[in-house]
């Protein structure tokens, strides 16, 4: 018998699917609690194991059906810093992190720092809880971002391979700088070997107002992120990972 004979014909390549507009979009106009279903929904299979770690208000889980997910859920006001959390290594299936985003909330300096006056709703919702120890790291917009880098990191530790990590970030101007923050945090979880998965912008439905405008120097942000993250496996290249489902247990 010759060689050629032992090759097997070519299957051929079926093409599967149907064609829909009835599709997860990565820009909507709205607010976090209608997206946020819509996220898990495409990323997290139901019956896994979350750990909101800035569980907040609980705005995140408002339109998401009771009992799903197994959620487990903390916050720094609750007693709980993300950056140190109670669950074993490899633990988790997921995780959600939506810390401070401006370094206005995060001075040290109770009286300096941003949501005060009109913007008290902010401080009591967004910051730690208001009068108390700031809970950022370094100065300034660096402040925002070794938070996010320390929660991700302690993160890393309770996901288990190819866990998923959902993250909330909005771009900041600081101190005349335009800060790039969802570009900060990619490039700061790679480093730390999380594969970023998927990118949804959120945009505000309403116009944000401005109180004092002496000329415009950057566009006013109306939008915020939700960034997808997928925790490589040790030894494995972030820079070769693929999207995958999470194995069962
Ligand atoms: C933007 S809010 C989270 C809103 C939440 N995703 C929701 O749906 O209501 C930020 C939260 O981070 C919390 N926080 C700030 N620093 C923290 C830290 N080091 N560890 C844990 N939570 C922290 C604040 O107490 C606040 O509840």
């Amino acid at each position: 018998m010759s060689d050629a004979a032992e090759v097997p014909p070519r299957a051929r390549r079926v093409q599967g699917g149907s064609a829909t507009a009835d599709v997860v979009l990565s820009a909507h106009a709205g607010g976090n609690a209608a997206l946020f279903p819509q996220i898990l929904a495409l990323h997290v299979p139901p019956g896994s194991v979350i750990a909101d770690v800035t569980y907040g208000q609980g705005v995140f889980w408002q339109q998401v059906p009771k009992g799903l997910y197994h959620l487990l859920p903390s916050d720094l006001a609750t007693g709980t810093d993300c950056r140190a959390l109670p669950h074993a290594d490899d633990a988790l299936d997921a995780v959600v992190l939506d810390p401070p985003y401006m370094e206005g909330l995060l001075r040290p300096k109770a009286a300096t720092r941003g949501g005060l006056g009109t913007h008290a709703g902010l401080r009591t919702y967004y910051a730690a809880g208001g009068a108390g120890e700031a809970p950022g790291g370094g100065r300034w917009h660096q402040a925002v971002l070794d938070l996010y880098l320390a929660a991700a990191a302690e993160a890393r530790r309770v996901l288990r391979d190819h866990g998923i990590l959902i993250v909330k970030c909005q771009d900041e101007v600081s101190a005349n700088r335009q800060e790039l923050t969802h570009v900060q945090i990619v490039a700061g979880l790679a480093e730390l070997s999380f594969y970023a998965r998927d990118l949804f912008v959120l945009v505000r439905p309403n116009r944000p107002g401005v109180a004092r405008l002496l000329r415009q120097v950057h566009a006013r942000k109306n939008h915020s992120y939700f960034l997808v993250f997928q925790k490589v496996p040790a030894g494995q290249a972030v820079s070769r990972y693929r999207s995958r489902d999470l194995p069962p247990r």
